[in-house]
């Protein structure tokens, strides 16, 4: 259903991999309220050409970047502005990666330099891009920036790695960014903190499918789905949510205030 929600505004949406991804159904979403907005992810990420049927259903144009090189993104946000007609009313960083993760390297037994790439492409990523943003002048006021992390910002989930790490350092950016981006230009910063989701991404985290099942079972209102984050995604872009800011949302079912549950309860005492 459509509430028109994004009517006039303008955006980029950074991280639709596959039509599995959370920044994919998003776009979809966005698309369907009535915002309009570039398409970005890494040139490596291209080369799957998927991105072209999300670009030509939303009638949207790709721009090439990596979330890590001033370049690029200086070159994305100029040209999207051109593209796009004027300033920006919205942004989703949904960029997330661990060579750790990836080559299942213990977090006992880090590549410090995979360690680092991964830093700066989950998390120091976000400071460029706002920071691209601002200097840029490239928001228009009441517009909103949203990125999307994980409940082992907080928590130990073992087998996360150093995307927590990762993760924390993006939660505090939205934070210490948003206070800036808020006194000078009034536009919001958040977080969305997303129950597990089966996508490229977080499929590749090891022991996935036990982790999804864990949360499923725990959470009175089950996982949230890529869609569920997509729509609350759409609020967060929308005039309705104008002084919600330097929040972290948790998007999760209610899993992250949840202690045991009656499932997770019956499962461990049959065991
Ligand atoms: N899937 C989950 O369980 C889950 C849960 C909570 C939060 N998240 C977060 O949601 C976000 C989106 O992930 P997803 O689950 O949709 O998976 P995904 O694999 O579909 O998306 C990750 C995206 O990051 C992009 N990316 C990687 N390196 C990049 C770079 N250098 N420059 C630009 N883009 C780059 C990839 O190309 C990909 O499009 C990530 O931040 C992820 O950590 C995912």
């Amino acid at each position: 259903m459509s509430y028109n929600l994004l009517k006039g505004k303008r955006g980029i949406i950074f991280g639709a991999l596959d039509s599995n991804s959370i920044a994919w159904k998003t776009a979809e979403r966005v698309h369907e309220e009535g915002g309009t907005f570039v398409l970005t992810n890494a040139p490596v990420a291209m080369r799957m050409g998927e991105i072209n049927k999300l670009a030509e259903k939303t009638g949207s144009e790709i721009i090439p970047a990596d979330a890590t090189s001033e370049e690029d993104l200086q070159n994305l946000v100029e040209k999207s502005m051109e593209i796009l007609g004027g300033k920006l009313d919205f942004v989703l960083h949904s960029i997330g990666m661990s060579i750790n993760v990836r080559k299942g390297r213990a977090y006992t037994d880090q590549k410090y330099d995979w360690t680092q790439k991964g830093t700066d492409v989950s998390a120091m990523s976000f400071h460029k891009v706002m920071q691209t943003l601002y200097k840029a002048d490239a928001m228009n006021e009441w517009g909103s920036i949203v990125a999307l992390t994980y409940m082992a910002a907080q928590r130990v989930f073992p087998d996360y790695n150093d995307m927590a790490d990762n993760k924390a350092y993006l939660e505090s950016i939205a934070r210490s960014f948003g206070y800036f981006f808020g006194r000078d230009k009034n536009v919001r910063v958040n977080t969305i903190s997303q129950s597990p989701t089966p996508t490229t991404a977080g499929s590749g985290v090891k022991g996935f499918d036990g982790f999804i099942a864990y949360a499923e079972k725990m959470s009175p209102l089950g996982n949230a789905t890529a869609l569920d984050c997509a729509n609350y995604t759409v609020t967060l872009f929308s005039d309705l949510t104008k002084r919600v800011t330097l929040q972290n949302l948790f998007n999760d079912g209610g899993f992250s205030n949840m202690g045991v549950s009656d499932a997770v309860m019956d499962t461990f005492m049959k065991e």
